[in-house]
């Protein structure tokens, strides 16, 4: 008889949701996002050897940069999602150092060259007081002339997610996947319900991401120390606006940007136009 296991979550990332995370998430362009990231470290000119993946989930990005050599450190909140991580690592024999924690007060002895945190991971921390500890935290791991790259969804983004239910059928799950938007509290929240069809188990959970402004994230971004700021419409090398749907952050530790290169940019801008269209991301 099959185990019936009512679990009723509240928190997200469960064991339930990591273990059918990567097939969820099948279609995310991850080599797409290194080739970007790539593309800024070369704009700023960045040394890199050692990279901090905050809130690197199952270690899609962690693994990639492994493959290529640089010295990975991977930390999340999830032990479900870095036990996926660890066993993928193990399997592609590549060494990279996963850690558990809270990104509100980690606190990690060794200096990067370069932190990431993707897909919209920082929309997970629901209030600026908490998000200014987050920015603090990541400017003592980075080295003197270190940069932080993240991404987040605008509030324009998540207030213009379609509320509603989706069935998401895997070969030993199914995944209920409800919207709901609060446009009130501006939160996108996701209400998961997994059936696993192998071991008959059952788990809900439950996410909630939340939105900043530009300015204000640029702001708490310096009160935490860092000199330039630069933002991105994503993909693009062209300063991003509240009305984009995601933007990514270049934010440079003790460092200034390099002189304006206005060739360079409008080449870049052309090449990742047609890379955004060819892979229809906007
Ligand atoms: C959308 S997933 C992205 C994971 C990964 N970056 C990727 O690209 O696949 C968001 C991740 O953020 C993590 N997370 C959320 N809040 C966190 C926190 N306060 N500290 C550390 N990790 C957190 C979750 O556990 C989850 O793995």
């Amino acid at each position: 008889m099959k185990r019936e296991v009512g679990k009723m979550e509240s928190r997200s990332y469960t064991g339930s949701f990591a273990s059918i995370y990567d097939d969820v998430m099948g279609t995310v362009p991850y080599k797409f996002w290194y080739d970007y990231l790539q593309e800024i470290i070369k704009y700023y000119q960045l040394e890199v050897s050692k990279v901090l993946d905050l809130a690197c989930g199952t270690g899609n990005m962690s693994l990639i940069f492994a493959r290529d050599n640089y010295q990975v450190t991977g930390v999340d909140l999830s032990n479900g999602m870095l036990e996926v991580a660890r066993e993928k690592a193990k399997e592609a024999r590549l060494k990279i150092n996963f850690i558990e924690a809270d990104l509100c007060s980690f606190q990690l002895e060794e200096k990067y060259d370069l932190a990431i945190s993707l897909f919209d991971s920082l929309n997970y921390i629901l209030n600026l007081e908490d998000l200014k500890k987050v920015f603090q935290n990541v400017y003592y791991s980075l080295r003197d002339g270190g940069i932080f790259i993240f991404d987040v969804n605008t509030i324009s983004r998540l207030m213009s997610i379609e509320p509603g239910t989706t069935i998401l059928n895997g070969e030993d799950y199914t995944c209920i996947w409800e919207d709901i938007v609060n446009k009130e509290k501006k939160l996108w929240q996701v209400r998961l319900k997994i059936y696993h069809k192998d071991t008959g188990e059952y788990h809900e959970e439950f996410h909630q991401e939340t939105g900043y402004k530009i300015a204000e994230l640029r702001e708490a971004l310096q009160e935490a120390g860092f000199q330039d700021v630069d933002i991105y419409n994503a993909y693009t090398f062209t300063a991003a606006s509240d009305n984009d749907n995601r933007v990514y952050f270049v934010a440079l530790k003790n460092r200034t940007r390099p002189a304006e290169r206005p060739v360079l940019r409008l080449v870049k801008n052309l090449k990742w136009g047609v890379k955004r269209f060819i892979n229809g991301l906007y």
